[in-house]
């Protein structure tokens, strides 16, 4: 049975078997620290019985109202754990607290390289549409570097439209941020 509770600091000193993917990030120790010191109560791991971690979800919730929403920043699960619905019982946890009337989100959203065909389908199993495509947005690997902006809209705002964002090259997304 597996375990999911808040992410710890210690965590990031036995999370290395869950990063060995070629489609998980690996940031420095100050990207992880800033998460768990200024959201804890979202940041998620997955243990299995014997206390090892197996997946983990980093997420944060940003921007002025009306653009007041919850941003996925790493959803991954460690190979051998994969297809028990653990992906999906970490983005049922973001999505509920985004709901929550304290934080009343009104989208969800995150970036997935455009060549991850398994990730961009089982967000838009759960309801997520490609919002814009971003080029150049990530360094090599799958999907020429390309990512798709996913989002998923929220009883507090409004339904997201289909390539609503357009084509639009990074810089024009780091001159936004
Ligand atoms: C993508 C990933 C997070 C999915 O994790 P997971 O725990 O296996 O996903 P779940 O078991 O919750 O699957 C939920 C649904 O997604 C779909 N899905 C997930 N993996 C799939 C696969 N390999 N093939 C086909 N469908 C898949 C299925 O519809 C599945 O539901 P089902 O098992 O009832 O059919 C995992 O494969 C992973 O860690 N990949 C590497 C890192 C990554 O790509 N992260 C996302 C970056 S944005």
């Amino acid at each position: 049975m597996a375990t999911t509770r808040r992410f710890q600091p210690n965590d990031l000193l036995r999370f290395n078997a869950v990063n060995v993917d070629n489609l998980t990030e690996t940031y420095n120790l100050g990207f992880y620290y800033t998460y768990l010191a200024q959201h804890p109560d979202i940041q998620v791991v997955v243990t299995s019985p014997a206390d090892q971690v197996v997946a983990y979800m980093l997420a944060k919730v940003e921007g002025p109202v009306p653009n007041h929403h919850g941003h996925l920043s790493v959803v991954t699960v460690a190979p051998p754990h994969r297809r028990l619905g653990l992906a999906a019982r970490l983005l049922a946890s973001l999505e509920s607290t985004c709901e929550s009337p304290a934080v009343k989100a009104t989208f969800v959203d995150l970036f997935v390289r455009s060549g991850n065909t398994v990730a961009i389908d089982m967000y838009r199993r759960f309801g997520y549409k490609v919002y814009r495509k971003i080029r150049g947005y990530y360094t090599g690997g799958d999907g020429g570097g390309d990512a798709f902006d996913m989002r998923k809209g929220l009883s507090w705002g409004k339904p997201v439209v289909e390539m609503e964002g357009g084509d639009v090259h990074a810089r024009e997304v780091y001159l936004s941020l």
